[in-house]
């Protein structure tokens, strides 16, 4: 049942190939400090760091920087991002990056005016800002995460192991987003399949909860048919400009609470993963390829009616003749041979996973009861191990 609830996403997006034009413009709504913040050097070999400098340029910004936000931010670079912000007596932060970029940039503009330790506040004790908070904007490079509409914001803690988000409201979420597919062409394959395959389990998170019929059920089968035959040509032509708007559109509607509504979620594929980030710090689509199909294959029998509309609906697979087990058990085989054309990671232990990490992933795996069987610490490690 979709009950009641309130629909508003107030971050504003540019598509397309003209969007960083509207840069500009909304630059005036935002005061004259402005943060500009990016990672580890892609957008200075893409040419965008220089059009983006140039355009605050001509706007009169005074620009401070930080450089380097790494692939899963850690609490100290947040730490660092606070500190330069309140020194540059920021009015607005610019991410030009991935997940990564945009997520710490969020991270930070909560914690600038904000006396409390930011990772005690937002990610021990999870409560909600209580000062005031620094717009963001993002320019995306990345397709994913779905951060650039969405109030997420992950951060690692190496010291304590544990890679933890924070959903925050409508009031961190970025004021504008700007998408332009044609940034994402010079992604590395590994991080283009990574990106791909988030998106996707971002919406099998949603999908995968509840025994409902409504419409987020419909938009996510959409959404997953779609990006299964962008990411296919996408994979044998990276240049492919559809099919990279295709992906970015879709990585965006995964993940801006729109699929969440009337339904319960799941995350549990997410909590695993973070676990294996926290102890790897591999790359975050890549952790959920590598546990999602033990863990699907694991709760299959208690949520078979969906996991055989998926099947059907989402692969095409014929339900004649077959069961609700063997059409469901087809539809897992169907996304393994497609996660498998992309050349995803399928075993945690390509990510570095030793066996004597186990116990410590599986204690660092936040249990969350949304999805078709609640888990135990058995189980979490029942999956780790058939995930190695
Ligand atoms: O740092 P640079 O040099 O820019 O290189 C990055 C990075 O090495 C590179 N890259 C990005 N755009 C590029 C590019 N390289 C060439 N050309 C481009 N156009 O790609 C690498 C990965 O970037 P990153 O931002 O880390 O990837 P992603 O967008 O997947 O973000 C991952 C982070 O987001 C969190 C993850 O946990 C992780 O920390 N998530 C955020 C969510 C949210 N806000 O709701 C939800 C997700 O489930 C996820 O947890
Ligand atoms: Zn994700």
């Amino acid at each position: 049942m979709l009950g009641n609830f309130t629909y508003h996403n107030p971050t504003k997006l540019y598509f397309g190939e003209d969007a960083l034009g509207y840069l500009k413009d909304e630059l005036k709504n935002y005061g004259s400090n402005v943060l500009l913040v990016y990672g580890g050097g892609s957008i200075k070999k893409s040419g965008l760091y220089d059009e983006i400098t140039a355009i605050l340029g001509d706007a009169g910004k005074n620009v401070a920087e930080v450089a380097g936000v790494m692939p899963n931010p850690t609490v100290e670079k947040l730490n660092e991002g606070v500190k330069t912000a309140r020194e540059n007596k920021t009015d607005f932060i610019l991410a030009v990056g991935g997940g990564s970029v945009c997520d710490y940039s969020k991270a930070v503009s909560v914690s600038v005016n904000c006396g409390d330790d930011p990772w005690e506040k937002y990610y021990i004790r999870f409560e909600e800002p209580t000062c005031d908070i620094i717009p963001v904007g993002c320019v995306l490079t990345m397709a994913g995460t779905g951060s650039e509409m969405n109030g997420g914001a992950v951060i690692t803690n190496h010291a304590t192991k544990q890679k933890i988000g924070h959903v925050f409201g409508d009031d961190v979420m970025p004021k504008f987003s700007i998408l332009n597919p044609k940034y994402t062409m010079t992604l590395p394959k590994y991080q283009m399949t990574a990106g791909i395959y988030d998106i996707m389990n971002h919406i099998c998170e949603q999908y995968f909860s509840g025994e409902d019929d409504n419409t987020s059920d419909y938009i996510s089968e959409g959404l997953m048919r779609g990006l299964i035959t962008a990411s296919r040509k996408a994979v044998i032509d990276p240049t492919d400009y559809e099919a990279r708007s295709n992906i970015m559109w879709t990585a965006t509607w995964a993940l801006n609470t729109l699929v969440a509504k009337g339904k319960s979620t799941d995350w549990m594929v997410h909590m695993l993963g973070q676990a294996v980030g926290a102890y790897t710090d591999a790359t975050h689509g890549m952790t959920l390829a590598a546990v999602s199909l033990p863990y699907y294959r694991y709760i299959m029998p208690y949520g078979l009616k969906k996991f055989a509309r998926f099947a059907a609906e989402v692969w095409g697979i014929s339900r004649e003749g077959k069961t609700d087990e063997q059409l469901a058990e087809a539809g897992l085989a169907a996304m393994e041979n497609w996660m498998k054309e992309l050349g995803l990671v399928m075993k945690i232990s390509e990510l570095g996973v030793t066996g004597d990490m186990l116990e410590g992933i599986a204690d660092a795996t936040l249990i969350l009861d949304g999805g078709y069987k609640i888990f135990d610490r058995n189980d979490v490690m029942t999956v780790l191990k058939a995930s190695m």
